[in-house]
């Protein structure tokens, strides 16, 4: 059809404008399963790469005053974009110090709902606020925190650019960007198992665990689809990041991207 603008939906091709209703469909159908999936795809390997961004977060350290930020004298606050169910935002409060602050800003209400319950089963209801939002155009003025991160969250958004440009304009001058995505997998030999374990099995773990194969089918195309990480660290500097750099993991199944606002 004449300007209309088309993106893909894990392998499908869909008009641009339907792409988030499909993907809050996803995560509406596998919001309650969602952390238990997790564990059970990646054999629990989640876990580390989210330890590795919260070390690269670097929260201010337990035991000691909240670090306050040297212009503003307020505590260090994150916000952690498409947070899903908090797991990220859980672990930087558990590492930092009083006063560590986590905001999560998904656009899924089940997600947040699921996260809500978890912060209070943890104790961690005063520390992180769950906030309904889009990342193409997120809810916060301009400067207002000392770190943004997405994990496994930038692939699922319609319009990757906006959001990338949404991450700078609320960070802090001198703030981080990180962002933890899946990869792809260069070590011969490891490649063509990891193809066949995504094809083949999580699709089916997806379909006993929460009754949705199509979900888990979506969520290992789009890992495909994501660009290739020195193409999506351009775009990192498109967005008007400085020293952006990224580090791979497990043979380049998922990569951990940093960009800086300077
Ligand atoms: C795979 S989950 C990741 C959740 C969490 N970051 C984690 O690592 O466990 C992807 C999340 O992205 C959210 N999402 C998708 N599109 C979004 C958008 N445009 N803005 C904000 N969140 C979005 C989904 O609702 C979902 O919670």
């Amino acid at each position: 059809m004449a300007g209309r603008e088309d993106t893909h939906f894990g392998e499908k091709t869909v008009p641009l404008a339907d792409k988030q209703g499909l993907v809050d469909d996803v995560f509406h159908s596998v919001a309650r399963r969602y952390d238990l999936m997790n564990d059970l795809m990646s054999g629990g390997l989640h876990r580390a790469w989210k330890d590795a961004l919260v070390t690269a977060v670097n929260p201010p350290p337990k035991g000691r005053p909240g670090r306050l930020h040297e212009k503003t004298g307020k505590p260090f606050a994150l916000l952690d974009l498409a947070g899903g169910t908090g797991d990220v935002a859980f672990r930087v409060v558990e590492a930092g110090g009083a006063g560590t602050r986590v905001t999560v800003c998904d656009i899924n209400a089940d997600m947040l709902a699921v996260g809500r319950e978890r912060a209070r089963e943890r104790g961690h209801d005063e520390a992180v606020s769950f906030e309904q939002g889009n990342a193409e155009e997120l809810p916060y003025p301009d400067r207002s925190f000392d770190c943004v991160t997405i994990a496994f969250g930038i692939r699922n958004v319609p319009r990757i650019e906006r959001a990338l440009a949404e991450a700078h304009r609320v960070l802090r001058i001198g703030g981080r960007f990180l962002c933890l995505e899946f990869s792809s997998v260069t070590v011969p030999g490891v490649d063509a198992l990891y193809e066949l374990y995504s094809f083949n099995v999580i699709p089916r773990i997806g379909q006993a665990i929460t009754g949705d194969r199509e979900a888990y089918q979506y969520l290992v195309e789009s890992i495909r689809k994501f660009p290739k990480p020195p193409a999506f660290a351009k775009m990192i500097e498109a967005a008007g990041f400085r020293r952006v750099s990224f580090k791979s993991m497990t043979a380049g199944v998922v990569a951990l991207h940093s960009g800086w606002k300077l």
